[in-house]
């Protein structure tokens, strides 16, 4: 089943990827998944068991600027490689384990060192035979109080920056809720519906099922099963390395089969669906992620008309003055566009097979 998706997801894939690459991604907004929440609720930690990537976390303001993970399957035989970019800098690296270093070192630089956030993007394109095409989006987490250091309006600034990325249209939501808290306070949740009142790319991620109280659990099951808050795309429990874990430096694939055992013999949670494997939860997101472009493919395909549109009115502008532009350039930009519409129309007309599948 997994390689038949992932062929089926491929063209999407690809365009969204070619799109980007030719700086689209300026103009038009792009299909992206955001993990928003409250600090310290587990973002990042899902991200890492989801990419397989350690990424720095922990208590407290550990993630303090947006950071756009972008996985790329390549061949297997070839080695791990990345390239973390911010600002007009890219560097090139093959050890995984530098990651957490680079993107500490990169937000010192944009955020300054110590508790400051910063809206300035980080990127990490990892290309590795192990991981899945996907391209995700870390953000710094809500934070109530502002702590020494942190301005006074700092709750204000974060969530100023959460809506610039989860207001777009083209964005999937995953909204991350501890089990351990009240659900009902989850800032995230309002901010999510607020954005996608249908709810229609908004998901919610169960995290920390292991720290609950006693006596709480069928509290919990009520969430997990979608009666307390109800989201159209409903929740998923998962189980991430605790901070204690982390201290022992235990390894992502034992944390996973940790999580296994730990679902497994709970007397609530086996009932669910949850993050029993990594694959099944990349098949939900993967579904979740295709059905989502299926939909937004013909909107982005209105977009690119109405740029071409906008582009052949000022070519025409250029043809009847002096030509100011290099005039082969935006022909050349009005025939990849042109490409890239007929792309879109196969793709969008084209019916998805994954569904009758399952
Ligand atoms: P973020 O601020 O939302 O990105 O949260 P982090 O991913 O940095 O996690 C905050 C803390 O919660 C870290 O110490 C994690 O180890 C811990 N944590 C995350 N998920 C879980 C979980 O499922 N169980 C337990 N016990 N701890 C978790
Ligand atoms: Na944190
Ligand atoms: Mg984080």
């Amino acid at each position: 089943v997994h390689s038949h998706l992932e062929e089926s997801i491929r063209p999407y894939i690809d365009l969204i990827d070619t799109l980007r690459s030719v700086g689209i991604h300026k103009d038009l907004a792009l299909p992206t998944i955001a993990v928003i929440g409250d600090q310290s609720s587990g973002k990042s930690s899902v991200l890492e068991a989801l990419s397989g990537i350690a990424l720095p976390r922990g208590s407290g303001i550990v993630t303090r600027c947006p950071l756009e993970l972008r996985l790329k399957k390549v061949a297997g035989g070839v080695n791990w490689k990345a390239v973390l970019s911010y600002r007009d800098k890219k560097t090139e690296f093959v050890d995984s384990s530098l990651v957490e270093n680079y993107i500490e070192q990169a937000q010192n630089e944009l955020a300054g060192k110590g508790v400051g956030i910063c809206d300035e993007l980080i990127t990490l394109e990892v290309m590795s035979p192990d991981v899945c095409d996907l391209t995700l989006i870390d953000l710094p987490g809500i934070a109530r109080v502002p702590v020494k250091g942190q301005p006074e309006d700092i709750e204000k600034q974060i969530k100023r920056l959460i809506i610039k990325y989860i207001e777009k249209q083209e964005t999937i939501n995953m909204v991350v809720v501890p089990c351990n808290i009240d659900i009902a306070t989850t800032e995230a949740l309002i901010m999510a519906q607020k954005v996608d009142p249908e709810g229609k790319r908004t998901v919610g991620i169960l995290t920390k099922p292991d720290l609950i109280d006693r006596g709480t659990e069928s509290k919990i099951m009520d969430i997990a099963q979608n009666k307390t808050i109800p989201l159209r795309k409903g929740y998923i429990m998962v189980k991430c390395r605790g901070q204690h874990q982390i201290n022992e430096k235990i390894s992502l694939e034992e944390a996973a089969q940790k999580e296994r055992d730990f679902f497994q013999k709970h007397n609530f949670f086996r009932h669910l669906i949850h993050f029993e494997s990594k694959s099944l939860f990349m098949l939900f997101i993967y579904l979740f992620f295709t059905h989502f472009c299926q939909k937004s493919l013909p909107q982005l395909n209105e977009q690119i008309k109405k740029q071409l549109w906008d582009l052949r009115n000022e070519l025409k502008e250029c043809d009847a003055g002096p030509p100011q532009d290099p005039k082969g350039a935006k022909q050349f930009l009005t025939e990849t566009l042109i490409g890239f519409i007929n792309q879109i129309k196969s793709i969008s007309e084209g019916e998805l097979i994954i569904e009758e599948n399952l």
